[in-house]
């Protein structure tokens, strides 16, 4: 699907969250959501937030996992995906604190390989995602799954990609304080997802829309696995689907 600008693909991306929300209600169900982190959330973010203050949308029955987070990294550190999933939507809504989970960004090094596959069964026996949002990196990394991820990887601890290190160098003031790993879900937990929508906005984003879209099924661009699922759509803005 491609918009001519992200303000409103964001709204019904929005939407289709908040009806499935409440069709899970409906049926007296908790509604397990994956999500994303990044500067093409934020929108969707703002909207559910606005559905919660101003139409009375309810979190009660949402569990939700996030994707990813670096490693190491406080909670409360401005860049952490903890603090972010907080200040664009936890912090705004009723979804039960308990109901959160985003990977631990302190977990110690030994522990990390109990932690993450606790990650990936707390997300099974919650019943599997029956939502996945997404966004895009440059690498063509989905989560933080980097080109060289197998479609069968599942959580776990990675070493990012020189050109995503980059690109978060900004937010971090400088390229040596970017963390080096993160923990992320894998190729096979995002692909389970019952329904997935990967957003992306922008010129920037083109290219590596294009290969994900056009090109062959390879890890050397994780984001291709997407075309083997069978109910995702790329929802763009005009300057994201240039290419195409
Ligand atoms: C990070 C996140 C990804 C996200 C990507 C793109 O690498 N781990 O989940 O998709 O950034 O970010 P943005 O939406 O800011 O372009």
């Amino acid at each position: 699907l491609v918009f001519s600008n992200s303000e409103s693909a964001s709204k019904l991306v929005a939407k289709e969250i908040a009806d499935l929300i409440i069709r899970k209600q409906k049926k007296e169900q908790n509604c397990i959501l994956g999500l994303a982190t990044g500067s093409s959330p934020i929108n969707v973010y703002a909207e559910l937030v606005r559905l919660h203050q101003e139409e009375g949308l309810s979190f009660y029955n949402v569990i939700t996992f996030n994707l990813d987070e670096y490693w190491p990294m406080e909670k409360t550190n401005v860049q952490s995906y903890h603090y972010f999933m907080h200040e664009h939507l936890f912090n705004h809504v009723d979804i039960p604190k308990e109901n959160i989970n985003i990977p631990d960004g302190k977990v110690a090094q030994e522990n990390l390989l109990q932690y993450c596959l606790d990650y990936e069964s707390k997300i099974n026996q919650a019943g599997g995602l029956d939502f996945q949002l997404l966004g895009i990196g440059r690498t063509g990394h989905i989560g933080f799954n980097e080109p060289g991820s197998h479609h069968n990887s599942v959580t776990r601890m990675i070493t990012l990609d020189h050109l995503t290190r980059i690109d978060a160098a900004p937010a971090f003031h400088g390229i040596s304080n970017v963390p080096k790993k993160a923990i992320t879900m894998g190729i096979s937990t995002v692909l389970n997802a019952k329904r997935i929508i990967l957003m992306a906005w922008g010129q920037n984003k083109a290219e590596i829309v294009k290969e994900t879209v056009e090109g062959e099924v390879s890890g050397a661009v994780p984001a291709t696995y997407l075309q083997h699922h069978p109910n995702t759509t790329f929802v763009l803005d005009t300057g994201a689907a240039s290419e195409l």
